[in-house]
């Protein structure tokens, strides 16, 4: 027998195939297999177990440890998804790239469920498994980094953590320098002859963009027609859900830290809570928010 130590594709199936088989078994699911459950080769539980290997004997530690996996993969997630709205709005599928943007929201939205598990850590808890962290920290999220960028929340100082690892670091380098998700909603539009301005459209990608007046301008002529009908309203709207529940998440994070350790430093090396605050505020996609002063 075989046991496989790394997940590999179950063998597909096809309709008629697992009619039959439904029909041998009599209804009863199927309990007999060769090696590993189709279900291990797909999922990979025992790498997922592996990865979870807390420091300390702390019984806060498993929780904390696991909601930030979990956490981090909601960002691979997020960024699947937003990169797949950007090939889309690439090739002028506008539908295509709001399913996928919606999609995102309800991951957002299980992203900050995760908050939950966690809320019950008080900070005589945190200190029994703290120290054991070194200083490691959420700041040095790489995933995390590229979930920002995406956003637009660009900065060349949280790449250099990621230089002792060269491939991480490139792969940031070049997300730094890339198109953000506005920046393709921004093309298409222009694509589509709305008046984006040229000097927004060739910006330097590697710094946060302030809210351009022309850019607030058009997003708020699109709201004067807040019909599901309108397609570009109906973006609008899926973006700024986007930036309200990552907002969200962001805000949540700074509670916990409140809840969990005051205002302490943070391990990574900063004043903790007086810095996340500062960071949690920066806004996402600018112009919606400012358009909705001007309509
Ligand atoms: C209650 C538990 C937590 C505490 C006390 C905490 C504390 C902190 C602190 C103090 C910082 C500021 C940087 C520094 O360390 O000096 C930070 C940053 C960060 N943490 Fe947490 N954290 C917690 C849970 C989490 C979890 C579960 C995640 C999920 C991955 C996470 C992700 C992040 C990220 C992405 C940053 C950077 C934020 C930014 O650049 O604006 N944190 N955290």
């Amino acid at each position: 027998m075989t046991t496989r130590q790394s997940p590999s594709h179950p063998a597909p199936l096809d309709a008629g195939t697992r009619a039959a088989r439904a029909a041998g078994n009599a209804g009863e699911p199927t309990v007999e297999f060769a090696e590993a459950t189709p279900y291990e080769q797909y999922v990979g539980v025992r790498q997922l177990q592996a990865l979870v290997r807390p420091v300390t004997e702390h019984p806060a530690e498993p929780a904390f440890l696991v909601v930030t996996q979990v956490m981090e993969l909601w960002f691979t997630l997020l960024r699947r998804e937003w990169e797949l709205a950007q090939r889309q709005l690439r090739a002028d599928d506008l539908d295509a790239a709001i399913g996928s943007i919606r999609r995102s929201v309800h991951h957002l939205r299980s992203l900050d469920a995760s908050w939950g598990s966690l809320l019950w850590l008080t900070p005589a808890e945190f200190n029994g498994f703290r120290d054991q962290l070194g200083e490691a920290s959420g700041f040095q999220s790489y995933e995390y980094r590229h979930v920002e960028f995406l956003l637009g929340l660009k900065a060349e100082s949280v790449v250099r953590p990621h230089r002792g690892l060269p491939v991480v670091h490139a792969d940031l380098q070049r997300a730094l320098a890339a198109p953000s998700l506005e920046d393709d909603v921004l093309a298409y539009l222009a694509r589509r002859g709305l008046p984006v301005p040229a000097t927004v459209l060739e910006r330097d990608r590697t710094v946060t963009h302030e809210p351009d007046p022309a850019v607030t301008a058009l997003w708020a002529e699109v709201y004067t027609d807040p019909r599901p009908g309108n397609e570009l309203f109906t973006l609008g709207e899926a973006l700024t859900d986007v930036a309200e529940v990552f907002t969200t998440w962001r805000q949540r994070h700074v509670t916990a830290v409140r809840r969990a350790m005051g205002a302490k430093p943070g391990s990574g090396g900063s004043a903790g809570l007086a810095w996340l605050e500062r960071s949690a505020a920066r806004m996402v996609f600018p112009d919606l928010w400012a358009a909705r002063t001007v309509v």
